[in-house]
């Protein structure tokens, strides 16, 4: 994966962070977008670098729920030189705010700020990119979940947003079929947040494998996604099956 560029949104942490530092030991310069977690990535960008004997990323930061910052985000990345040299070889639609709460209590403006991170950042960054990625023979992988069609306790907001960006996703295969592919990866319970330990306990119960797979098992998926020139329109589940039991 020599040159190729990847912009991956949320990046600084956790599964982001994984698939970041996947891709740079994989030869790829990884823009890692963050909104506030600049040390956490500057920290992934030195350790890969010190590993891999040049410079491998490069971290930009942006609130995406505000359309002058993702402006400003779609600036830094055309004029990047190795964007302007290379294109874009991947878009990665990771970053997510996951909370839960009584559907009551949940005011409108949090599930308008979801739908801006989860569907309006990456329909933007998508529409904006698109002649980046054509240029390299790029590809999108979203990261949705596996929510889709079922009902989630206190997660209406959260559960619909990322539905739409599913959606979004599998049109856009079709409708830029020819041009650029585009897929989703659904994880299981990879990686708890701080307020689920215990419904995270009870999901992997459920789960055929023992196990919902670990951060790297999202990496694979992703560079798997990027890599495969073939494969498009898909959403693939690395959720230890998870699903099949639900
Ligand atoms: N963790 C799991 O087990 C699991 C399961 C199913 C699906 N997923 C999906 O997998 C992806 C990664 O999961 P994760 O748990 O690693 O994600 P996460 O920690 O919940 O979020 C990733 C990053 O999103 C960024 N972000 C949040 N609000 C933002 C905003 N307004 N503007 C820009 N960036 C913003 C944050 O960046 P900063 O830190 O820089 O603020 C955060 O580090 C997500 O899309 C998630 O929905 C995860």
């Amino acid at each position: 994966m020599e040159d190729k560029v990847v912009l991956i949104t949320g990046a600084g942490q956790r599964l982001g962070a994984a698939a970041a530092a996947m891709l740079m030991d994989a030869g790829c310069h990884v823009l890692i977008h963050v909104r506030s977690s600049v040390a956490e990535a500057n920290a992934i960008v030195d350790a890969a670098t010190a590993r891999n004997g040049s410079v491998c990323g490069t971290v930009l930061t942006a609130d995406l729920t505000k359309d002058d910052q993702v402006d400003a985000l779609i600036s830094d990345v055309k004029n990047h030189p190795l964007v302007e040299a290379n294109g874009l070889f991947g878009l990665v639609h990771n970053a997510s705010f996951y909370s839960q709460g009584d559907f009551e209590t949940i005011p409108l403006e949090t599930y308008r700020s979801l739908n801006r991170l989860h569907m309006e950042a990456p329909y933007h960054l998508t529409q904006s990119l698109l002649p980046e990625m054509e240029r390299a023979g790029g590809s999108v992988v979203a990261i949705v979940d596996t929510s889709w069609g079922r009902a989630w306790e206190g997660l209406a907001h959260y559960t619909s947003s990322k539905a739409g960006l599913r959606q979004l996703m599998l049109n856009l295969a079709g409708e830029l079929s020819g041009r650029i592919r585009v897929n989703c990866l659904a994880p299981g319970a990879i990686m708890a947040a701080d307020w689920e330990a215990e419904h995270f306990a009870r999901v992997l119960e459920k789960v055929p494998l023992g196990r919902s797979g670990e951060a790297k098992d999202i990496a694979n998926g992703v560079q798997f996604l990027l890599t495969h020139g073939s494969i498009t329109g898909n959403v693939l589940h690395v959720d230890g099956g998870w699903t099949l039991n639900e």
